[in-house]
């Protein structure tokens, strides 16, 4: 019983190496190898038992092509032959330009990649085609369309307008014009559609723009008459003995007369000028200059002259007046020590 069971056992296992080694024996093949971006052709994809000899052939897988080598790989001797096929990816090659804009082809132009509409600075996607994909049959979609920003209608001002009312795109100029001659256009006359869709700068206003007669001391005006509108000009003249600080032109501006008024002041022919006194103490050898008649005047000191050849005006502070019995005192005092150097 027992000994028939091990020789059943037995004969299966012969059998099942004699049919082992006859495969071998015969040269077949099992199932091909894979690659990478490869696929065998559907006709083999099936079988699973090659004869000595058989050959098959390889695709690229979907959205590649062959670049290189054979398409075939042969069972010889139970081994299949390396496969040499090289497959990339398909290109679609470069879009179409893109008006006002271009495509970020960060993923490239080959099959799978995804490309993005970028639109120049001022222009927005005018339909949702944002992007299109690399397939098989090439590039998804059309082409997007980049439009021009649009600003929509121009800001109104008062007392003027401009010259176009709505849609106005990116870049496109606007011109404001006042409603007449009383009216003066203070700032830009043209604005413009910026790329954020505002338009800049502000525009203008249109006021009434006066200026008041202007009335200068002492002079005369000798151009320009009333009225006075925006940027009138007036020249003035001093009178004459009088001389003018300042600008003799003025013009009518937005707030008044530009620049300030000049002023016209009295030819003074006196031209002794004072100053603040810079030392109270006068130097001990002092000598008084004495080249006025004596009378009261004032006298003043001054660092030039305090310091100028050991001489010195008398001081007693700031616009001290010395009277004509001062002077002959200091006179009545020096007079004998003056007379004994000389005796
Ligand atoms: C397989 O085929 C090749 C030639 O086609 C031959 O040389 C070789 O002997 C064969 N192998 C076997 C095991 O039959
Ligand atoms: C086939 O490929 C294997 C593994 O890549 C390599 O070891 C073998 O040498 C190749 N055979 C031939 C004939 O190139
Ligand atoms: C392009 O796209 C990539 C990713 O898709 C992104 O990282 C990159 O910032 C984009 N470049 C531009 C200029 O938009
Ligand atoms: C300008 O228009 C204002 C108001 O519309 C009017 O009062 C003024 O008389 C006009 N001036 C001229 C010079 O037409
Ligand atoms: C117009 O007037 C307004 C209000 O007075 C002021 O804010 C603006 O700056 C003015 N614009 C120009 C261009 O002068």
């Amino acid at each position: 019983m027992f000994g028939f069971k091990r020789l059943f056992y037995g004969i299966c296992c012969f059998v099942f190496v004699c049919v082992t080694f006859e495969v071998n024996a015969n040269g077949q093949c099992s199932k091909p190898n894979t690659y990478p971006n490869v696929i065998l052709a559907p006709q083999y994809s099936q079988e699973n038992n090659f004869r000595n000899g058989t050959k098959v052939t390889y695709e690229c897988i979907l959205g590649y092509i062959p670049t290189s080598g054979s398409k075939s790989s042969t069972c010889q001797d139970g081994k299949w032959s390396n496969l040499t096929l090289e497959c990339q990816k398909k290109p679609c090659g470069s879009p179409p330009d893109i008006i006002n804009g271009r495509y970020n082809i960060s993923e490239g132009t080959d099959f799978g990649a995804t490309i993005y509409a970028i639109c120049n600075e001022g222009y927005v996607l005018a339909n949702q085609n944002k992007y299109r994909v690399c397939e098989v049959s090439g590039w998804t979609g059309h082409n997007p369309v980049c439009e021009a920003v649009n600003c929509g209608e121009p800001p109104s001002i008062l007392n003027g307008m401009p010259d176009k009312d709505s849609d106005i795109r990116y870049q496109e100029a606007v011109e404001y014009t006042c409603n007449n001659d009383s009216y003066t256009l203070i700032g830009p006359s043209f604005i413009m559609c910026a790329a954020d869709g505002s338009f800049t700068p502000a525009p203008p206003n249109c006021t009434v723009v006066r200026c008041p007669e202007p009335f200068i001391a002492n002079s005369k005006r000798v151009q320009g008459s009333p009225p006075y509108k925006y940027e009138s000009f007036v020249v003035f003249e001093c009178k004459k003995g009088y001389k003018m600080t300042g600008a003799d032109r003025l013009t009518c501006d937005v707030n008044g007369w530009t620049p300030s008024f000049p002023t016209c002041s009295e030819v003074n022919p006196t031209t002794w000028k004072t100053t603040p006194a810079t030392s109270t103490t006068p130097t001990p050898r002092s000598t008084v200059h004495v080249s006025q008649p004596p009378t009261t005047r004032k006298v003043t000191t001054s660092k030039t002259a305090v310091t100028t050849r050991g001489t010195t005006h008398v001081s007693r502070g700031k616009g001290a007046n010395i009277t004509p019995h001062a002077l002959s005192v200091a006179v009545g005092l020096l007079f004998p020590a003056i007379l004994e150097r000389f005796l």
